[in-house]
């Protein structure tokens, strides 16, 4: 479907409620329940996780935007003029805004996100600030629906790749070289992907980012049960759960929990599920990298790293790769 609102173009593959619906509950069959963290993001969990990059402990989003900030002649140059800009996620934009206004006359700017109301926000304030810009809006899951999506890829210009925030950190890394895969296909050759990726790093830092002295974090965990009551019709007790952050060294991840503090049980759809007490519902995992290990990754997904850029204290690396 396609429609034309004001000064975006919008594709809706947003995913049907059934699939949200089969999701949590083939999660919460599983010997250690989980859901996928894609689910996180309905309108009040888009709004919390803005409120998580802005917080002093949430180090990714600060860090990344200020390598682009001072990197971007360096970045437009490696881009070359009139670059066809695809992002995977829309974030908040300060940081698509700061590569938008380092680059050199960019072609077009296609935001591909699941959460359809921030994705439709930020890509109308992007077109009204940019109107010299074409901004095409298209709501879909981009772990999964990549290959519905050559469809609207257009003028064979040449095609930018956006992957901000560390995302790539919240696939497992088969998944991660899956996606990175299919993203190169879509950019094509002659394209290339500039994406960030956290660093591995003392636990306490890590421990902080993803367990913050304000409960931002443990909101944004929470509000998963809560979209499930909403939407799905679930019963969960929302005061017999609480946020737990991981740091887990073998794996270099944060993994994030929603612990049961009782024994309970949760009804969603007709479907029964028991809790016994510290059991867990495993809810995101969230990588993080050395540069090397970064690389070694992306060149298995068949791209050739051409540039690493760090932040100054260090935390956070940002990648141009070409789609060799
Ligand atoms: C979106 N993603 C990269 C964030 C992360 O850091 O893994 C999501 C997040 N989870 C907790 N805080 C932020």
């Amino acid at each position: 479907m396609e429609l034309k609102r004001e000064a975006i173009s919008f594709i809706d593959f947003e995913p049907e409620a059934a699939d949200f619906l089969s999701e949590v509950l083939d999660g919460l069959t599983r010997p250690q329940k989980s859901l996928p963290c894609k689910f996180f993001y309905d309108s009040r969990g888009a709004a919390l996780f803005d409120e998580i990059c802005r917080l002093p402990e949430y180090y990714p989003t600060r860090a990344e935007h200020s390598i682009i900030v001072e990197n971007g002649a360096e970045i437009a140059a490696l881009a070359g003029p009139s670059a066809a800009v695809i992002e995977f996620g829309s974030g908040s934009g300060l940081k698509t805004r700061a590569l938008l206004e380092a680059l050199e006359t960019p072609s077009a700017y296609i935001a591909i996100d699941i959460a359809r109301d921030a994705l439709l926000a930020s890509t109308r304030a992007l077109a009204r600030e940019r109107p010299d810009l074409e901004v095409i809006a298209v709501c879909a899951d981009y772990g999964a629906g990549l290959d519905r999506l050559p469809e609207i890829k257009g003028a064979a210009v040449r095609r930018l790749g956006l992957f901000l925030g560390s995302t790539i950190g919240n696939f497992e890394p088969d998944e991660a070289i899956g996606f990175l895969r299919t993203a190169r296909a879509l950019l094509g050759p002659g394209g290339a992907l500039l994406i960030g990726a956290d660093l591995w790093k003392q636990r306490e830092v890590l421990q902080a980012a993803y367990d913050d002295s304000r409960g931002v974090t443990a909101a944004f965990n929470m509000n998963l049960l809560r979209r499930i009551n909403r939407e799905l019709g679930g019963n969960f007790n929302l005061g017999a759960f609480r946020h737990e952050a991981r740091c887990v060294e073998d794996t270099r991840r944060i993994e994030m929990h929603l612990v049961s503090a009782v024994r309970q049980q949760a009804v969603i759809a007709g479907h029964r599920f028991f809790f016994g007490i510290g059991e867990t519902i495993h809810t995101e995992n969230s990588h993080k990298y050395t540069v090397e290990g970064f690389h070694a990754m992306a060149r298995m997904a068949g791209f050739a790293p051409r540039q690493t850029w760090l932040d100054r204290a260090e935390r956070f690396s940002l990648h141009y790769l070409d789609a060799a």
